[in-house]
């Protein structure tokens, strides 16, 4: 939040910030009661509002043609559509919590590209929840983000948009920090233990590279929510209310071959998040990388949530000389990470484009993954 300031007609005007993110490690375990480790990255969704003396608030974004207007008391399930769900279905959130809001007019600009599985809608919720609680006069500090803002994305996002998420993404974008990762526990509630875990990868002489396939995810495709249900049907199966409290041998012993995947990278990957603190804990950028490497095959072939561009784009990382390198987020489209060391960015980022060039795919975008502040 950059403060406020009085603009020539008198209104207040505040303006706010939020992250996009990618997750280290820990995929498709959120929903599962388990375990994430994700970074806030620098492309970010600001957020500029200006108070007005009455109603109605208006929500526009130099990603969208369209501009809502309306009430936030009338935003809630099922009343809007389209981009605004997220921006209306924030404020509406937000009104349901007790927040006494102000009529806005609130103007949204983003260099989180859409779609791209680096969280724009959870940013952007960020920025909306961070400019009207400060247009609401209300200071923004840790406990806000955790008890108020972060059910306030959440709700938006389930039950306005009707994504079927884990929060996963509103917890790393409100969370998250520079020059560490967030070690996210969804085992108790709905609002994660949340531990900071240094993660100065330029220390080390690392980058972490973001590349964006341009294959555009949607959870409304119904793969996410499919694996959503298997891991459920796996749970009823094995007798426990989570698949955060079984473990492997349990998970071998299922008779159902497609639900015994599921459910094993879901028990492999909590372990794999817990191995990779410990990795960072003791300096171990390599070790990092061979789980980096071991969480992709998993997603690849026992979750089955990646697709071939993010597959080149992982493999040709390696080989150029990353450390490991994965898909992020949901999957079916969207981000993959690499970890290399400085002197083969070029190298890696190079070797990625002549590859998608060779597949016939559209040109990567490359993103910077240096860890980064949350919304405020
Ligand atoms: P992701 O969060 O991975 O980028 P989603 O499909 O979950 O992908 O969310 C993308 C949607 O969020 C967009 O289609 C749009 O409706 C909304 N959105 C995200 N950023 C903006 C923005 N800056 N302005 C308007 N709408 C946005
Ligand atoms: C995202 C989703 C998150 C999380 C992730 C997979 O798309 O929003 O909640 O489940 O997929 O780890």
């Amino acid at each position: 939040m950059t403060g406020a300031v009085e603009p020539g007609d008198g209104g207040t005007t505040v303006e706010a910030r939020a992250p996009g993110r990618v997750n280290l490690i820990g995929e498709h375990t959120d929903y599962n009661a388990g375990l994430c480790l994700p970074i806030a990255i620098p492309a970010e969704t600001r957020a500029t509002a200006r108070v007005l003396a009455d109603g109605p608030t208006r929500l526009s974004s130099a990603q969208q043609d369209d501009v809502w207007s309306g009430r936030p008391a009338e935003a809630g399930p099922g009343a809007v559509g389209g981009w605004a769900a997220y921006a209306a279905g924030t404020l509406w959130a937000l009104e349901q919590a007790g927040v006494a809001l102000p009529a806005l007019d609130l103007h949204l600009d983003s260099s989180v590209p859409l779609g791209a599985g680096l969280s724009s809608s959870a940013s952007l919720e960020a920025a909306v929840a961070v400019a009207a609680c400060a247009a609401a006069g209300l200071e923004v500090d840790d406990a806000l983000r955790r008890d108020v803002l972060l059910p306030a994305c959440r709700r938006a996002e389930s039950e306005v948009v009707g994504a079927p998420t884990g929060g996963l993404d509103q917890s790393a974008v409100l969370l998250a920090g520079e020059g560490r990762a967030l070690l996210l526990d969804f085992a108790t509630d709905e609002t994660p233990l949340a531990d900071p875990v240094d993660f100065d990868v330029a220390a080390a002489g690392l980058a972490l590279l973001v590349i964006d396939t341009r294959v555009s995810h949607s959870h409304a495709d119904g793969g996410y929510g499919s694996r959503r249900d298997e891991c459920a049907a796996a749970a009823r199966a094995l007798g426990v209310a989570t698949l955060r409290e079984t473990d492997a041998v349990a998970v071998a012993g299922l008779d159902d071959a497609l639900l015994r995947r599921r459910a094993g990278h879901v028990v492999t990957e909590n372990a794999r998040v817990v191995a990779a603190v410990t990795a960072l804990a003791s300096g171990d950028w390599a070790g990092l990388g061979r789980l980096l490497d071991a969480s992709h095959e998993s997603l690849r072939h026992d979750f089955e949530v990646s697709c071939v561009e993010l597959d080149v784009a992982v493999e040709t990382a390696r080989e150029a000389g990353a450390l490991g390198a994965r898909m992020t987020g949901g999957g079916f489209g969207g981000s993959a990470i690499a970890l290399v060391p400085a002197e083969r960015v070029d190298a890696v980022r190079r070797a990625v484009d002549a590859a998608f060039v060779r597949a016939g795919f559209a040109a990567p975008g490359h993103l910077d993954g240096t860890p980064s502040a949350p919304a405020g």
